[in-house]
Order: C-alpha cells, then structure tokens, then sequence
C-alpha cells in the first residue's frame, strides 16, 4: 500500500472497534477548511492530486453527483470503484455504481472491507459519512481562497486528534501539509 512518503506519526489511535466506523475520508483543504468554490475545486496541486490517486487506486470512492460532473468529462475516476450518490433514480453513470441515499449506500459498502473506501467529496457527502470514518488524510492548504463549500472542521472536534503531519510542501507559492487525523477511541 502506498503511504504518503513525507508523513510523521505524532501519535497513534488504534483503530476504533464498531465495524462501521472506519472508513477514510479524504479532501483538500484550504485555511478555513474550504474545498470548492462554484462546483470546483479551489486549487490543483500536481503533487496532491498524484498521491490521492496511489491512496484510492485499486480501492473504493465514494462521492457525490456534484463532485462526478467537477471531474474531467464527467467520468468516473480510472481504476477504483466510484460510488456515486444522487437522489435521482434515473441517474445512470457508465463504470459507476449509483446510489440513492444513505441505506443504500451504506448497504453497498458492505461488499467491501471499509479501510479500502475512501469517502472523496463533496462538502454534503463528507458532512454525512463522517460519523462512518475514522481515519482523515486532510491536504491543508495554507492560503484562505472564496469558497462556498466546506469540510467539517476536525480541529475544533473534540473526538478528531490530529496523529500525523508532513515538512512543508511547496508548489510554486503555495505551502501546503499532508495531515492525518484519527477519531479518538
Ligand atoms: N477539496 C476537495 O478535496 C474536494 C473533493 C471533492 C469535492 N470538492 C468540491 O466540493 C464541491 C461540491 O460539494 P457539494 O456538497 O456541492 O456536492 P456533492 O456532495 O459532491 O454532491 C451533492 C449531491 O450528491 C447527492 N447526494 C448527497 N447526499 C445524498 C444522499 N444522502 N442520498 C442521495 N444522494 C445524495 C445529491 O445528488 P442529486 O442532486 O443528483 O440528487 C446532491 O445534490 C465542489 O466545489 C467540489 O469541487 C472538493
């Protein structure tokens, strides 16, 4: 498995018991914890972009049907299973699996092992699958960028410790982390 090569463990968390929840959840985020703005994401970072996908190739994504049409042509990412969630029932998405709401998906999911999922946006679908993740790969951006799409913010949770942080990533101007927050058993 690839592990994000400039990571420091802080501390470790073994893995919470409840088998529901320990999926990862993973996103980009700017000072304020922004993700997007206007359906996109606030910036792309070669580097960042290359390690999410060697973290969910070969495993399970999960995402919203505004994340899907943000991506390239609107097609599902190559090489990983993409569950898409939307509410309607004629949704269909070629090399997807649709889902319609939260049973189902959660029903779905149960055909794989939840450290091989990867809940991967947007801010609504992060927002619901949280309580099902214990493990957060959190890029931190430091910049604030016009947003209106947010992640939660795991800081100011008291059941979220941060467990492990990278050396300072540059790209051009922007500095950038890679951190790793684990819930608290
Ligand atoms: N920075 C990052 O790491 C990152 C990652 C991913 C996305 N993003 C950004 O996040 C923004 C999009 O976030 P968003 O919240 O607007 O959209 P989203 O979460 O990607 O998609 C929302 C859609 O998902 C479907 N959905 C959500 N919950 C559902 C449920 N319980 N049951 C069935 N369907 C459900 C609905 O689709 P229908 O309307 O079809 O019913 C809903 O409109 C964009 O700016 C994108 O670039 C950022």
């Amino acid at each position: 498995m690839t592990v994000w090569p400039e990571i420091v463990q802080i501390a470790h968390y073994g893995k919470c018991q409840e088998e529901d929840k320990d999926m990862n959840i993973i996103a980009a985020v700017d000072k304020n914890w922004a993700i997007g703005f206007q359906n996109r994401l606030l910036v792309r970072i070669p580097r960042d972009q290359q390690i999410f996908r060697e973290m969910t190739e070969g495993k399970v994504i999960v995402i919203g049907r505004k994340t899907l049409e943000s991506f390239p042509q609107k097609q599902p990412l190559k090489n990983r299973v993409n569950i898409i969630l939307s509410r309607d029932t004629k949704y269909a998405v070629k090399g997807a699996v649709v889902v319609h709401s939260m049973e189902e998906l959660l029903e779905e999911l149960k055909k794989y092992d939840t450290d091989d999922v990867y809940v991967a946006g947007g801010a609504s679908v992060y927002e619901q699958l949280l309580p099902y993740c214990d493990t957060a790969h959190i890029t931190k951006i430091d910049y604030t960028y016009q947003a209106d799409a947010y992640f939660p913010r795991l800081d100011g949770m008291e059941d979220w410790e941060l467990t492990a942080d990278s050396e300072e990533q540059t790209y051009f101007d922007i500095e950038y982390y890679f951190l790793k927050y684990e819930r608290k058993k």
